[in-house]
This record gives C-alpha cells, structure tokens and sequence, in this order.
C-alpha cells in the first residue's frame, strides 16, 4: 500500500478557499445590508406611528450608516481583492454605530452589564467571522480592533474592571479557537489535496505499468510466436487487457473474397462463439469499410444507434463500444482487431488510440514478416520434397530398366514357346506366365510415369472442362452404381466458371485426374462430397480434387507422391500419385495436398494456359503396311533378348543377323546390305545412337529401330535427328517387334530385298 506523504499547512491560501472565502463575505454583505436596512425600516415605521421621538430622532445616524453598508457590499461585489477586506468594515463601523445607535436610543436605560453583553456578543461573532476568511493576521487583527474597541466603549459605559477584563478573557479564547480550527482546516485541506494529488500520480503511474506490461507482452509474442494465429490470439488478449475491453476478435483481410475473415479471438461469449468463428465480415457490407481499408481507426461509443455497424453480426449481438483497429502492411490493409465494450460507454482519449494505431501497425508488419517466412519454409520443403522424389525417380528408372530388359526376355520367349507348342497345358502355364509378365510390364510402365520427365506426345490445346467431364463420367460406376449397391452415396460436384485451355496431354490429364477421382472415393469408405473446381489463377488454371473422406496425417501427407507408398496394403500399389506427379511435373504444371484427419483432402493442381498453338491435331501416326521377308540386323548386348528379337522376326519369315555390340554391328554393315537394324541403346563400347548414326552414314537408305529399357525417357524428335527411324521400348511383345519393323520399312518407301538368312 502506498502511503500518503506527510505535509506541511501551505502559507498561502489554496486558491479553491480562497474562493470560497470571497464568496462567503459576499454573503456576509449581503445578509448585513439586509438586516441594517430592515432596523433602518423598523426604526422609521414603528417610530412614526408609535410616536417615539427616541427612535425617529437618529434617523439621520441611520441612514448614514445604511449608506456605508450599501457602499461595503457594493465593493465586495465589485472587487474582488477588496472582498475580504470589507469583514474590517463590520468591526471598524458596525460596533461604534451599534453602540451610539445604542446609547442615542435609549439614553437612560442602558446597563453597563446591558452594553457589555450586547457588544461582547457581537465581537465574538466579528471574531468568527473573521475566522471564516482563514488568513491568521485578519482573525488576530480583528480580534485586536475588537478589544481596542470594547475596552473603549465599556470604558465609557463605566463598567466594572471585573466585567470587562471577563469579556476580554472571553474575547481571546474565541479568538484562539478560531485560530486553532482555522490552521487545523487548512492543514486539512491540504492532506486531502495531497492525497488526491498522490492518488492521481498513482492512478497515472498504474496505467503506465499497465500499457508498459501490455506492450511488452505484446513484443514478446510478435518475436517468439511465429504462427499467425496463436500471435493474434495472445495479441488480443493483451490489448483487451492494455485497452479494458471485454471481447476482442482479431480478423485477417481474405483478398479474394474481399472480406475479414475471423482468426483469432480472446474472451467472446460463449453463445457467440460460433457465429463470431465462422462469420467473415464484408469489407465493402459495413460503414466502417472505408475507413478501414485507408488505414484509419474506427470507433463508436454507441453502436447500436450507428449506422456504421449495420451489419447482422453486430446487431444481433448488440454492444455499447467497439474499436476497429486496422492491421497495415504498406500502407494497405491486412487485417483488423474488432474490440468490444459489451455494456459500457467507452470514451476513447488520444493517446490510448495513439497507442492502439502503433499495435496495429506492428501486427501488421508481423504478419507479413510471417507470411515471407511461411512461404520460404513452404518453398525450402518443397524443394527437398522435390529433390527427395527426384532421387527415388532415378533409382525407380534404373530398376524399371532392367525389370523391362527381364520382361522383354520372358514375355517373348513366352510368345515364342505358345507358338510353337501344341499341348494345351504348357500353353496355360506360357499364358499365365505372359499375364504376370505383361501385369510386370504395366507396373513397370506406371513407375516409367513418374521417372519420365517428357511428355510422350507432343503437347496439345487441352479444355479441362472436358477432362474433368470425362473423368466423371468414366469413374461414373464407382460413385454411382457400386456406391448404391453398397448402400452408400457420393454426392458429386464440378464447380467454377469456364476456364481457357491449357497445355497438355489429354490422355495423360484423364489418368492423373481419375487417380485422384479414385483415391478421394477410397478415403470416404462411407460416401460424403467430391467437389472439382476449375479457376483460372494468373497465367494458369488451377484444378482442386477436394473430398470430405477420412484425411491424412502430416507424416502420411508428407509421402504420398513416393512411389509404392500405400496405407492401402495390398488393395493399393501406391503408384497412382506417383504417376500424377510425374505427368504434373512434366507437364510443367505444379501439385499440392493439404488435408486434415478427419476433415477430408484437397489436391490441387496449376496447368499453364495454353495461349496460343497447335490444336488437338491429330497426331501423324506411321501408316502401317504388310511387309514381305526382310533381312533384318539385331544388335544388343544381351544375348536373350537378341535372341527373342530374332525369334520373332524369324518366326514371321525375316532373315536376322545377331551382332552382340556396336563394333561388330558396324563390321556386319560393311559386308552387307540390311533391309532395317534393331538396336538397343545402353551397350558397353559404342551405343545405339552410334550404331544408328553409323548405319546413316555408311547406308543411309537402311531404317533403324532404337529398343530402350529407359521407356519413354527419349525423346522422339531428338531421335529422329540421330537417325533412329522407330523407337520401341522394352518390354516388348511380338506385336511390338513386327509393327515396329513394319514401321522401319513404311518409313522411307523401301521395300524389303526378300533376303534369307544365312
Ligand atoms: N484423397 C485422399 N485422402 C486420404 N488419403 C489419401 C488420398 N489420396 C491419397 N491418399 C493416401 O496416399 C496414399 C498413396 O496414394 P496413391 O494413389 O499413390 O496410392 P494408392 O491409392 O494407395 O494405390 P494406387 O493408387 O496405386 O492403387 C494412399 O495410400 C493414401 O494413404
Ligand atoms: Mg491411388
């Protein structure tokens, strides 16, 4: 507890008294000039009628006297100065007038104890009156004339030494209590200023600390916190503590929608809660719009009598008080503090909106420091994200290599060996070897998906409208039929309006859209709401898969572009997304999850627009055409694989020549003409683009088929300028190798030379 600092009695009057004592002789004045002239009165009427010659023969004393008492309350009115001076006139004047008055009146009757006590009475009445105008020397002063006086005038009325020397006692003692009470009021007065003074420097002080503790606490978060949300929310409880208010609701301006849309808030009413949570506030819908988005402050101590809160939030919640406070960032408005006053008048003083305007600057800055931070942290995990699938798609390339080398072996020798048995049960175990080779083959091409980085087609004009379209309809079963014979439903959406073209792949945009169609309907095991959305979003369009199923955790979200990641065991292969990443990635197209357990998962992807380009043309495929018996040159270093090549040439009648590398090929081209050379690409010494380039060079009229493991990672055009004619990948099925050779000979007009093999 503080305690009150002891103090002196001030020598001068404090100004309030001294006031109050001018005030007080005012109506001293007053009350005299009235009594006197109502004597004056008196004397004249009761002393005509009555016939007293005693009490009519003064009349002259009188008015004198009546004119001295208009004249003292006259200056007392007039100056102010001259106030308490005039109390001197009521003893200087009044005791010798009352006293001849006296003695002129009744000149035979007076006693002497009669005059000693009609005086003594009145001195002691001057005496505290005097002590009413506070300043010690006039108390004493008047005391002092006083005695001068009655000593005289008793002196005249010969009283007693006894009597008069009483009525001095008399006179002093009234005269000392008159000064005690008046030193022990002003002292009084004194401690009661200098209490109130010490209670306001206290009061000052308790807000300083307040606002010092309110801004420190307000500092400490925007450096320690650097989510947004929990910021504001600390945010708010500070300034509710720093401004008093009850309620206080922190908003963050979504540009889109043009609005405020609530994030934080700290103490709202239970009953408000949901509404206050889930309500943005329109920026151009309230009157305080305006001056909000040009950054000023907004406030009302009646709200429900201003139009400027017209808006059904704050109707239907009424308040007394509320403050809008702006959060800028340059200058432009990124959000707003809403402080409420539920029942109060709140008056809102300069420096406490001084203070709120700075807050609300510096929260400004914060969040966009926050929002450049987030996005740099987003940007660096994407980039290792992208770096991490980049890593496995290398090694995923590498082993869908050689898988396809082995298939190519298994899938042919299959074909090979069912052509030329005729026992039913080894064509049954060749078949069910060729399935699960060619079910290899189809994960290997899906893995071929995510590694590849070019599109296997040239690009085209894509509407993803239509895509979309499509992919609903071919999934159609899945969300409709099969979902109500299991008795569940899907509601299903395409929303947005018409968006341009983009560049892309239509096959390619199907598969990656029914991927996530189909994982979107796998994560609502019991139906809900698959919406697509289609927005144009700057230079491109933005398509959002969004379901309301079961959501993923960070770790899950995390790795699900990785090929083979499944939580789906044996009912997923994990590679749907995989290959929607490889065809957005290589699409130059970007992806994006977000998903909450329990809430559901929204995908996104951005396509650039296509503004200008070749139609959907249809594309120029090689016309194929029926060939007569060819003499072909198989060159690979694997033996197995050459040889199925060759098997299956062979068995359609073509004449084949093995070479097992580069050297040897070249060496067989010297010696003799072939009608087309197959050759695969990765070989120890030289490799297929130098067997082509070579075979172009030494005979240019000899097609070449350029076999690949690495699936569709090469390039079409660029082969065709390195001489490649076909290309074909691995694993192949005979199909593949006979149109393939039927491409070579169609592709510049030659026809075969009917050579056998040696
Ligand atoms: N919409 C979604 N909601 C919740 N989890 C999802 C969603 N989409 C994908 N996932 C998670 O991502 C994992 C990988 O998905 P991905 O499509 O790559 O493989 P899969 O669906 O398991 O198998 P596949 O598609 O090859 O049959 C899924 O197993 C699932 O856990
Ligand atoms: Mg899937």
């Amino acid at each position: 507890m503080p305690t009150v600092p002891a103090v002196e009695a001030p020598r001068a009057l404090h100004p309030e008294l001294a006031d109050e004592r001018v005030r007080s002789v005012r109506k001293i004045n007053l009350v005299r000039l009235c009594g006197v002239s109502a004597f004056f009165l008196l004397f004249l009427v009761l002393g005509g009628l009555m016939r007293m010659p005693a009490w009519t023969g003064n009349l002259e004393l009188f008015a004198v006297y009546w004119v001295i008492t208009c004249g003292v309350f006259w200056a007392s009115r007039r100056f102010e100065r001259l106030a308490p001076f005039t109390g001197v006139t009521i003893a200087l004047v009044d005791m010798p007038v009352v006293f001849l008055l006296q003695w002129a009146t009744f000149p035979t009757s007076p006693s002497a104890s009669g005059v000693a006590g009609f005086t003594v009475g009145f001195y002691v009445l001057l005496v505290i009156l005097a002590g009413l105008f506070l300043e010690r020397w006039y108390i004493l002063f008047t005391a002092a004339v006083a005695a001068a006086l009655e000593v005289l005038l008793q002196h005249l009325a010969d009283v007693s030494l006894g009597a008069m020397i009483s009525t001095l006692i008399l006179l002093a003692l009234t005269t000392v209590a008159c000064t005690y009470s008046r030193g022990r009021l002003v002292e009084l007065v004194a401690r009661v200023e200098a209490v109130a003074q010490h209670e306001t420097a206290r009061r000052s002080a308790e807000e300083r600390l307040r606002e010092t503790t309110g801004l420190l606490g307000i500092a400490q978060t925007l450096s320690g916190v650097t989510e947004v949300q929990e910021a504001l929310r600390r945010i708010c409880r500070e300034l509710s503590r720093l401004m008093g208010a009850e309620t206080v609701a922190a908003y963050l301006v979504d540009p889109e929608r043009a609005s405020l849309r609530p994030t934080a808030a700290y103490h709202v009413p239970k009953e408000m809660l949901h509404d206050l949570s889930t309500t943005p506030v329109p920026l151009a819908g309230v009157g305080f719009g305006d001056a909000l988005q040009s950054g000023h402050l907004f406030w009302s101590d009646s709200v429900p009598e201003s139009s400027d809160f017209d808006f059904w939030l704050f109707r239907r919640y009424p308040h007394q008080s509320s403050l809008v406070v702006p959060l800028l960032v340059d200058h432009r408005v990124a959000g707003a503090f809403y402080l409420v006053w539920w029942t109060r008048r709140r008056t809102f003083d300069r420096a406490a909106m001084t203070l709120v305007e700075a807050i609300g600057q510096q929260v400004g800055k914060f969040i966009e420091n926050a929002r450049l931070y987030e996005e740099l942290e987003k940007n660096q995990q994407r980039q290792a994200h992208a770096e991490r699938l980049r890593a496995l798609g290398e090694m995923a390339a590498g082993v869908a290599h050689d898988f396809n080398n082995m298939l190519a072996i298994i899938l042919g020798r299959a074909e090979l060996l069912s052509a030329t048995t005729d026992s039913p049960d080894t064509r049954r175990a060749l078949r069910s070897i060729t399935t699960a080779a060619q079910d290899g083959a189809r994960t290997v091409k899906r893995i071929q998906e995510f590694t590849r980085r070019k599109p296997p087609r040239p690009l085209e004009r894509v509407d993803l409208g239509v895509v979309v379209r499509d992919v609903l309809e071919m999934t159609r079963a899945r969300w409709e039929d099969q979902a109500h014979a299991r008795g569940i439903g899907y509601e299903v959406r395409v929303e947005g309006a018409p968006v341009p073209p983009v560049i892309g792949d239509a096959a390619d945009l199907r598969e990656a859209l029914t991927n996530l169609v189909f994982n979107a309907l796998d994560a609502m095991a019991a139906g809900g709401h698959l919406t697509v959305r289609l927005a144009e979003d700057g230079e491109r369009v933005r398509c959002e898969v969004t379901d309301t199923g079961a959501g993923m955790t960070p770790d899950v979200r995390e790795r699900v572009f990785e090929p083979f990641f499944s939580t789906k065991l044996e009912k997923g292969s994990g590679l749907g997304l995989s290959v929607v990443y490889g065809i957005i990635k290589r699409l130059g197209g970007d992806i994006l999850v977000e998903s909450t357990p329990g809430i559901g998962t929204t995908f996104t992807l951005w396509l650039p627009i296509a503004f200008d380009g070749p139609d959907p043309a249809t594309r120029d495929r090689h016309a194929v055409t029926p060939v007569q018996a060819a003499r072909v040159l198989v060159v690979d270093d694997e033996a197995a694989v050459r040889e199925v090549i060759g098997d299956i040439l062979m068995s359609d009648g073509h004449s084949v020549v093995y070479c097992p590398d580069g050297a040897s090929a070249l060496r067989a081209l010297e010696a003799d003409p072939f009608d087309a050379v197959f050759t695969d690409l990765g070989m120890p010494g030289l490799s297929g683009w130098d067997v082509a380039r070579a075979v172009k060079r030494r005979r240019p009229g000899t097609p070449v088929s350029l076999i690949t493991g690495w699936g569709d990672s090469v390039d079409a055009t660029d082969a065709a300028h390195r001489g490649v004619d076909v290309l074909l990948s691995k694993p192949f099925s005979s199909a593949d190798i006979r149109e393939g050779l039927e491409r070579c000979l169609a592709s510049n007009g030659q026809r075969p030379s009917g050579a056998t093999s040696p």
